[in-house]
């Protein structure tokens, strides 16, 4: 164990008390919906005072400044009955600078793949100077914990008492993909300063999901929209989401070329474009996803279809951001007879993206000692604690053959999407934030 004075800003070893402080305090949790982990109680809070209440109490919880060497010195000293997401700054700070030096524009941070605080302090150490914010939530921890930084409110629909009270709070870009949007922002964000990204979506594969079934003008839309934000007097922009987890490059080929057709037919040069979040994370072993070659075509591909009325380009990733520098330790329940293996955690808690992204493989079994086995790889199917028959891990994943009650299996690049999707459900859930200096044994 290594006691801090680093320059990184560690998480905490946390023993997840919230729920009974936090009652103690008078509140109270919606049930079957609050699971989260130390500070993450945004999407399930009621009331509005409810995340800030958290957030001091976090602070107030006899946190110790603990970094562990690696997973398995924890795993093998404590011995945790629940799942236990270590933390990694240096890994975290290391992909903030790669993306500040490789891509070709500013880069920003998708909040919502992980607003731990930590996550944003260490991204503010290493640099980085902008934020996707997607809720009042997001905008105030991002005062609050980066306060000099930009903050572009790129979630395309909005309450009026939220958009009112972002303004309030200084914000001066947001995004809009429908008139009726765009109307309500016209009513309330004095155009004077104020940057409007059209969001448009395009019929392109590549990602793990359709993003644009929820969010996106056609282009057709998107050249009456941006016409429209240059005439009411904002700064006017183009945005696009290729869809999350997408790893063909040809998707921002694509969307980069039609975003010059659409200033084009508007006839509007634009200040910026936000090519997105979207950028892959690691999650199959033999697939390494190679982020600089999406840099180098975006930027040279903007040249391309933009030549002398280039935008500057901005860029919002939250998955390849975070990913890599969470590892998530579940522990073996039961194995059954017929091989089926039972963990700790599941699709209601840290593993919940996987049935609609598909498996992370990137595993490693432990036994209560911390020894890695070494038994040849099986397919095994795995369960989540619960007791719904859907909490079980897409497909199947190759397990050690010994694999045994009590060992751990520690799932890589899961830093995303992960502790703000996990629930409560059948009481299971509650899980502890580690801080690593390494990931790996
Ligand atoms: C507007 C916006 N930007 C960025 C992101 C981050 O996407 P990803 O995590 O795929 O990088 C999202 C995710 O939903 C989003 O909605």
């Amino acid at each position: 164990m290594i006691s801090d004075n680093s320059t990184l800003f560690i998480g905490e070893f946390v023993r997840h008390m919230q729920p009974t402080r936090f009652q103690e305090k008078g509140g109270s949790y919606a049930p079957g919906l609050v699971g989260l982990t130390k500070r993450l109680p945004t999407r399930f809070g009621r009331g509005k005072s409810y995340p800030h209440d958290i957030g001091k109490k976090g602070r107030l919880m006899g946190l110790s400044k603990t970094i562990w060497s690696k997973p398995t010195e924890l795993l093998r000293t404590q011995q945790p009955e629940n799942p236990v997401l270590f933390f990694a700054p240096a890994i975290l700070q290391g992909m903030a600078r790669r993306f500040i030096q490789g891509f070709p524009g500013l880069v920003t941070y998708a909040v919502k793949s992980n607003p731990d605080e930590a996550v944003i302090q260490n991204l503010d150490a290493a640099g980085i100077r902008g934020y996707d914010v997607a809720s009042i939530y997001e905008i105030e921890l991002i005062r609050r914990v980066a306060p000099g930084a930009a903050m572009h409110y790129h979630n395309p629909v909005r309450s009026r008492s939220e958009i009112a009270r972002a303004v309030e709070l200084g914000v001066t870009s947001y995004s809009v993909d429908s008139r009726t949007e765009l109307a309500k922002l016209a009513e309330a964000v004095p155009a004077e300063g104020a940057e409007i990204s059209v969001r448009f979506k395009l019929p392109v594969e590549g990602a793990a999901y359709n993003f644009g079934a929820k969010f996106g003008a056609t282009a057709e839309k998107a050249v009456e929209l941006l016409t429209e934000v240059a005439r009411l007097g904002y700064t006017p922009s183009l945005t696009f989401h290729p869809g999350t987890q997408c790893t063909d490059p040809m998707a921002w080929d694509s969307y980069l070329r039609a975003a010059a057709d659409i200033t084009r037919d508007a006839g509007v040069k634009i200040a910026r474009l936000n090519v997105g979040g979207g950028f892959p994370s690691h999650r199959l072993a033999d697939v390494t996803p190679a982020l600089e070659p999406i840099f180098e075509l975006i930027d040279r591909v903007t040249t391309e279809a933009f030549g002398d009325d280039r935008p500057a380009l901005v860029c919002e990733p939250g998955r390849a951001m975070v990913a890599e520098s969470f590892s998530l330790a579940t522990r073996v329940r039961a194995v059954r007879d017929r091989g089926h293996v039972f963990l700790n955690d599941g699709v209601y808690g840290g593993l919940a993206e996987l049935p609609i992204i598909g498996i992370i493989d990137r595993v490693e079994v432990v036994d209560a000692d911390g020894a890695i086995r070494k038994g040849a790889p099986e397919p095994r199917i795995v369960f989540g604690p619960t007791c719904d028959s859907v909490d079980r891990l897409p497909g199947e994943l190759n397990l050690p053959s010994d694999i045994a009650e009590e060992d751990y299996v520690i799932f890589h690049g899961m830093g995303a999407y992960s502790t703000v999707t996990n629930t409560r459900f059948n009481g299971f859930g509650e899980m502890e934030i580690a801080t690593a200096m390494s990931l790996r044994d």
